[in-house]
């Protein structure tokens, strides 16, 4: 007797990761250790998402998954997913400025888009490539896409950080602690202490103005000092992890409130721009960009991410040229 495929299913979510590097296999991973959806790995390296895919597979009747993996070169088998994150591309070598970077992913991110929206032209879209605020610009360029439906991921990790780094230092559970990150995913992004607490306690409260400005500071550098660390290669697991709370806020319909590198249209006096600040995330996508009263200084730091934000884009929309923003189909 033949049994469908899971894929046949299609009361089952699919999610399509597009590529299958450090980042792409941790997010398959914790998609299946989560039981959210299918996924479809795919990759322009030959045998590297079919090997991943195959490793996973395997490891199910450990771990009791209960989705299927599936990995592929092809971007037919991707066909009708509910999700598309982009983790293609390459990461920053030394020496390389962050505009260097956005002229190398952009054109993978760009045709990454294309490929994965022709098949599943419905999908939410989830950018994790760097430059990541000028990536998820980009990608909606070329996607077609409602701005609501296409997002990028850097708050949530960033936000992560920062709670790690307080309960660090506080010595305290990190499921103590929350706190909220703004603005563009680098130098400049926006720790907010004042919406950092403890058990309800603000951390202004607990920590003095040195230790945050540490702490804060460690955060902006966050992804860097694991980029020291690890010699080749960047961080994996927390985005991984990150890029899967917002899978799961999406297909699970929570309505929660999570940073994300959203389309702003007016919010937080910005205009036709990706950058990160509090949404709603649900089915749809963002359901809402949430406005937070921010002080004068907190204001000013946000408008001087924003800033080189739109520098970034503007360099690359120049150099990349008009023609190659052509939308999906
Ligand atoms: P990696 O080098 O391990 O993986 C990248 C994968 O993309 C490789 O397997 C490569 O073959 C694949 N790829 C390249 N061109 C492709 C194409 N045209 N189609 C399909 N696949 C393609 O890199 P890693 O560590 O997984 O990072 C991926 C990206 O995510 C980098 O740009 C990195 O900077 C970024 N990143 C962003 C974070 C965020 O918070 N937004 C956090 C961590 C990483
Ligand atoms: C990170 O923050 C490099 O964006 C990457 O780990």
């Amino acid at each position: 007797m033949a049994f469908p495929s899971l894929s046949e299913v299609r009361s089952i979510p699919r999610v399509t990761v597009v590529g299958a590097g450090n980042v792409g296999s941790a997010l398959a991973k914790r998609i299946l250790d989560r039981h959210l959806a299918d996924v479809v790995l795919i990759d322009v390296v030959a045998g590297r998402p079919q090997g991943i895919a195959l490793d996973l597979t395997q490891a199910a009747a450990l771990e009791g998954h209960t989705h299927s993996i599936l990995g592929t070169n092809d971007y037919d088998d991707t066909a009708n997913s509910d999700v598309v994150v982009v983790t293609a591309g390459k990461p920053r070598q030394p020496g390389m400025t962050r505009d260097d970077l956005a002229l190398v992913n952009g054109p993978i991110v760009m045709e990454t888009v294309r490929q994965a929206l022709a098949r599943s032209p419905q999908a939410r879209l989830i950018i994790v490539t760097n430059p990541l605020d000028v990536m998820a610009y980009l990608a909606w360029q070329v996607s077609g896409l409602p701005p609501r439906q296409v997002m990028g991921m850097a708050g949530v990790l960033d936000a992560a950080r920062f709670r790690a780094f307080i309960a660090m230092e506080l010595r305290v559970p990190v499921s103590e602690v929350s706190a909220l990150v703004l603005g563009g995913h680098g130098d400049l992004m926006v720790p907010l202490p004042h919406h950092a607490a403890v058990g309800g306690i603000p951390i202004t409260q607990l920590l003095d103005t040195g230790t945050i400005q540490r702490l804060i500071e460690r955060t902006q550098h966050g992804g860097a000092e694991i980029v020291n660390l690890l010699k080749t290669g960047g961080a994996y697991y927390a985005p991984g992890a990150a890029v899967a709370t917002m899978v799961e806020a999406i297909l699970r319909n929570r309505h929660t409130i999570l940073p994300a590198a959203a389309y702003l249209q007016g919010e937080y006096q910005q205009q036709d721009l990706y950058l990160g600040v509090p949404c709603r995330l649900g089915l749809s996508g963002v359901e809402a960009v949430v406005e937070l009263a921010l002080t004068e200084s907190e204001q000013a730091a946000l408008t001087r991410s924003a800033i080189a934000v739109q520098a970034q884009v503007q360099q690359a929309m120049t150099a990349l040229g008009a023609k190659s923003m052509a939308v999906v189909g």
